[in-house]
């Protein structure tokens, strides 16, 4: 089975997807951006279940229900906040995709739709996340092939054509 990756302009939260990955924050307790946007859309038992995991290290990842979401899973990952490169960033940010993909391997998912991870508040370059993002989730894919489907999922046209040509 080869997997599909591909990269498309949408709201995450309108996913169908077996797992959509969330870009929080370390307490998992909700935010702004994507995280806010995942939490109002899934609905109060998102939190109670956030609540109940003590947080979530920058560059690991958690599973969680999707409750009122169309997706069955979120998978909440803390990237890391982009402070000039030297800081590891790029293999934080690496660690976010690959985690998120290891738990949903484990679980038997199919389909995973990511976000543009860090690339918002926490002021990563998107072009170069992008091609962070790529890269590992082909690595990954590579070594664990029980993945059907794995999108990028951009919120804006600038994004999608990141993605689009980091996917070429
Ligand atoms: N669907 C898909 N992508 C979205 C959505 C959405 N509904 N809303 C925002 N995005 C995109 C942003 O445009 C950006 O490209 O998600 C990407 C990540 O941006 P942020 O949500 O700001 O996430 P990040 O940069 O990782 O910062 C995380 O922000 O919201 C807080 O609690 C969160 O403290 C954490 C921090």
């Amino acid at each position: 089975m080869t997997t599909k990756l591909r990269a498309i302009r949408a709201d995450i939260t309108s996913l169908a997807v077996d797992a959509i990955v969330n870009a929080a924050n370390s307490s998992l307790l909700g935010g702004g951006g994507v995280d806010g946007a995942i939490h109002r859309a899934a609905g109060p038992e998102l939190l109670q279940e956030c609540q109940s995991l003590q947080g979530c290290k920058t560059g690991d990842a958690k599973m969680t229900k999707g409750y009122r979401l169309a997706a069955k899973h979120v998978i909440h990952t803390v990237g890391p906040v982009w402070q000039g490169g030297n800081s590891k960033e790029a293999e934080l940010l690496a660690s976010c995709y690959r985690k998120s993909l290891e738990l949903a391997v484990n679980a038997g998912l199919r389909s995973v739709a990511f976000p543009c991870i860090s690339t918002g508040v926490y002021g990563f370059p998107a072009e170069p996340a992008a091609n962070i993002a790529v890269k590992t989730v082909r690595e990954v894919l590579h070594a664990n092939p029980g993945l059907e489907e794995v999108v990028f999922c951009c919120f804006s046209a600038g994004d999608l054509d990141l993605y689009q040509r980091a996917l070429q």
